[in-house]
């Protein structure tokens, strides 16, 4: 089988199941993941002493799990992250420490979490600091730095510079180790993440800024986190992150801190996509096929609730087809806008930043078969809502030839759970 099977335009299986059985299975829209996919990007990233999955990515319990085996600790930015973390067997504390909260506040469920667990803070503003030591007392704790500069594929992913909420600004480093100390606060850990989907240019430059910050916090530092941010293919001709380069870079770096300070330092990376990006595929079925003037759209059943990458950043997602009649020839293709069931023009997942509708050039199909979306394991499922009423995909995990079902499609009931009518409007 093809390396890349997200990249064939006609496409038979997922993990060795056959698509159209996960369909008649599960229903449709339907997110899958291959375990194996995971793993082998999980191997990829053995030379990284500490990895970190940023679990915003893809935090089905399922994942968690598969990942916690794998020896990958884990980064939370919610109190709702750190259930889940505790929820897929992560102890709370260990060294390295098993989950981090790393954010730029502490919601009060948050910091209650935080405190009663014992939970190593990566605090993104001076705030954090002090509420920390009210709630907990002093703590070993992580400043997040921003560097002052920044990038990612999209405006709204660059975490970096003075457009960024994010981290504490780096010339108040210094201002901040003081307050720690007269806080109780040892800080034992440096991070920088200067933005999602990005490239080694731009991960590369953060080394340097990194070293300069090391020196200023000194005697207790134990670990340093490049962030995460590392970039996958989107399309067939995106180049892969050189891994050994950007390994060395900051392989190197780590020595030379280590150097300054006289002590060993660990080198900690927290990936999202760079795990499970490629493993996660959004299985829908053509419902209908429209010709609007010179524009030939297809509707499919999943819309930006279910994916919302498209609609929020323009972003590309490759797609292959899957027939009903089994028929794989690609050609002839057919120049096709592809859209979802939402009662809003943006739900359309051949966009471009901007929201222009742009036509792909896909194989043939029709009403009934089914369209797969590529590369959507990354900020896919995690970022779907229930917009238009439309209840959550259910999720699938393929491990070892075997699918299983790891989230269930959200019922009726759930879906207005928690809602109530107060009794004086209550129907007759
Ligand atoms: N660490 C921190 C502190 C982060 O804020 C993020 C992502 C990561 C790690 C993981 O970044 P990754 O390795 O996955 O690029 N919804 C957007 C991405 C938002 C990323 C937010 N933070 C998307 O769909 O592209």
């Amino acid at each position: 089988m093809s390396p890349r099977p997200w990249f064939s335009p006609v496409l038979e299986h997922i993990g060795g199941v056959p698509i159209r059985e996960l369909a008649r299975q599960f229903g449709t829209p339907l997110y899958v993941y291959d375990a194996e996919t995971i793993l082998r990007r999980r191997e990829q990233l053995r030379r990284f002493p500490v990895v970190r999955y940023a679990q915003k990515a893809c935090s089905n319990l399922a994942v968690l799990a598969l990942l916690r085996r794998q020896g990958v600790v884990l980064d939370a930015v919610s109190a709702g992250e750190i259930v889940r973390a505790l929820r897929a067997g992560y102890p709370a504390q260990g060294d390295p420490p098993p989950v981090v909260y790393t954010a730029d506040i502490f919601d009060r469920p948050a910091l209650e979490l935080v405190a009663r667990h014992g939970i190593h803070v990566n605090c993104g503003s001076p705030d954090m600091m002090d509420q920390l030591a009210q709630a907990a007392g002093g703590q070993e704790i992580t400043l997040r730095i921003n560097p002052g500069f920044g990038h990612g594929h999209s405006q709204k992913t660059n975490t970096g510079g003075e457009q960024s909420k994010h981290g504490i600004w780096h010339e108040q480093l210094p201002e901040c180790l003081r307050r720690a100390e007269r806080l109780g606060h040892r800080v034992v850990g440096l991070h920088v993440h200067i933005g999602s989907g990005t490239d080694l240019e731009h991960l590369a430059q953060v080394c340097q800024a990194m070293e300069q910050l090391a020196e200023q916090a000194g005697p207790h530092l134990r670990w340093i986190s490049a962030g995460g941010g590392l970039p996958v293919p989107y399309r067939p001709e995106d180049p892969e992150l050189d891994l050994q380069r950007y390994h060395q870079l900051w392989e190197q770096t780590c020595r030379r801190i280590e150097q300054r300070l006289g002590h060993p330092v660990r080198l900690e990376i927290e990936p999202g996509r760079f795990l499970v990006a490629e493993s996660g595929y959004l299985i829908t079925e053509i419902r209908a096929v429209k010709q609007q003037g010179s524009r030939r759209y297809w509707l499919v059943d999943a819309g930006f609730n279910d994916l919302a990458r498209p609609v929020m950043y323009g972003a590309y997602h490759p797609m292959s087809v899957c027939r009903r009649d089994g028929s794989q020839e690609a050609e002839p293709a057919e120049e096709v806008a592809v859209g979802g069931p939402l009662c809003e023009s943006g739900d359309i997942f051949t966009q471009e930043e901007g929201g222009f509708v742009v036509s792909r050039r896909l194989p043939r199909a029709g009403v009934g078969d089914l369209l797969v979306i590529g590369v959507a394991g990354a900020y896919g499922a995690v970022m779907g809502s229930n917009y238009n009423s439309k209840p959550l995909a259910p999720e699938v995990l393929v491990l070892e030839g075997t699918p299983h079902l790891v989230r269930r499609r959200q019922g009726w009931e759930e879906l207005f759970a928690g809602e109530q009518v107060p009794e004086v409007l209550a129907a007759e």
